[in-house]
């Protein structure tokens, strides 16, 4: 009897602890509201989109669609006490059914280009849709950032964020079913992590970014140029007139690719033609997190550093930005209105044999985490 008894309350406290987990699990969002909520943002591809919004213990708030992993806003407070977003991005789904230039997305498979969208896996040769004159560029026409993904949405010790996505084996051209999950994580500290992890069932060139649209001001009227940078690369791949590497690894000491210490980015913009739109090598020698950049702007006050796993980073300096699309608040985005500091591999990586390869094989796992924290100076 009091053996039967014994297991009965075993049982009970079995019984209890699998509620309290299936309790936790099923938690619906309204219950964690304070620090992650989730709104209906509209459907595409017959899918529904949702907005997401992380906001940390300082009350800062990031935003981020599973409609195309892309970040659409970082709300900050800056050294006047305004609160504005340091990125690009639209209060709603349409502004990005435009089309805009890859405001805040997550880049796939293949960040940057590739030349004549076209590459070889040993003898097996392969054909992406040229999205960019000849050049494939950002996963083409439909890359990662045009695409619905699946989401989670987790309280942790820090609100966070899981997408998962499966691109299928010859989509825009890329061989292999690759599963891939990004996962984003805003810390206390103002830490936005994104760790990227995928696996393949055929080699297939993989380089996972993101596309955020920096500008610390927190307002477009102000351009980019006055913003200090600092990149931990003391060389850099020139490109030809399509921005494809020409394969030369180039030492920047000397010249306007020299942002070894902080420098203004309109200091020598004009010597660069066109504008910076290339991929700086970081000294690093290993793929442990370093911070490898810094941003700063005096009138904000605002300091971005970038922590990568990465190889390369592509500083970018809006230089095609025209004023044809405009804010939420009908403010035109034009040139240099902001910056991205996208943390990759090189750009045309699987036509240049002496470039870090970015071809993941069957049973290997693609890893790569990126940090931006952001404070104020
Ligand atoms: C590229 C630019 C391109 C921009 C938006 C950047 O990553 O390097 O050339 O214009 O993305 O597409």
């Amino acid at each position: 009897m009091k053996k039967i008894k014994y297991s009965f309350i075993i049982a009970l406290i079995i019984l209890s602890s699998c509620n309290n987990n299936s309790e936790k699990k099923q938690m619906p969002l309204e219950k964690i509201k304070d620090s992650i909520t989730k709104s209906d943002w509209g459907t595409a591809d017959g899918k529904q989109v949702y907005l997401f919004t992380l906001t940390n213990k300082q009350g800062d708030q990031v935003k981020i669609s599973n409609y195309g992993g892309t970040i659409t806003s970082w709300i900050s407070t800056d050294k006047k006490g305004n609160r504005t977003s340091i990125v690009l991005g639209f209060d709603s789904l349409a502004g990005y059914l435009a089309k805009p230039p890859y405001f805040g997305a997550t880049i796939g498979r293949y960040g940057n280009r590739i030349a004549n969208g076209k590459f070889k896996i040993g003898s097996a040769e392969y054909t992406l849709a040229q999205n960019n004159g000849k050049n494939a560029l950002h996963g083409g026409l439909k890359g990662f950032d045009k695409v619905v993904w699946d989401a989670d949405a987790i309280i942790d010790s820090v609100p966070s964020l899981t997408l998962h996505y499966l691109s299928k084996d010859g989509e825009e051209g890329y061989p292999g079913n690759l599963q891939v999950t990004v996962k984003f994580n805003f810390s206390d500290e103002n830490k936005l992590t994104i760790e990227y992890n995928a696996e393949t069932d055929k080699p297939t060139p993989v380089n996972l970014t993101n596309h955020s649209y920096f500008n610390l001001t927190g307002d477009v009227s102000n351009t980019i140029l006055d913003h200090e940078l600092m990149i931990n690369a003391d060389h850099y791949t020139p490109v030809d007139t399509s921005l494809i590497p020409t394969g030369e690894i180039k030492a920047v000491a000397g010249s306007a690719f020299d942002f070894t210490r902080p420098e203004k980015i309109g200091a020598r913009i004009d010597q660069v033609k066109g504008g910076y739109d290339h991929n700086f090598v970081l000294n690093r020698k290993d793929s442990t997190l370093q911070l490898e950049a810094t941003l700063s702007d005096a009138l904000s006050g605002r300091k971005l550093e970038v922590y990568t796993t990465e190889p390369g980073i592509q500083f970018y300096s809006g230089n095609f930005l025209n004023g044809n699309f405009k804010t939420s608040s009908g403010k035109p985005i034009n040139q240099h209105a902001a910056l991205c500091l996208e943390t990759q591999h090189f750009p045309d990586s699987p036509n240049e044999p002496l470039f870090p390869s970015t071809i993941l094989k069957p049973g290997q796992k693609y890893h790569s985490v990126t940090e931006y924290k952001l404070s104020l100076e």
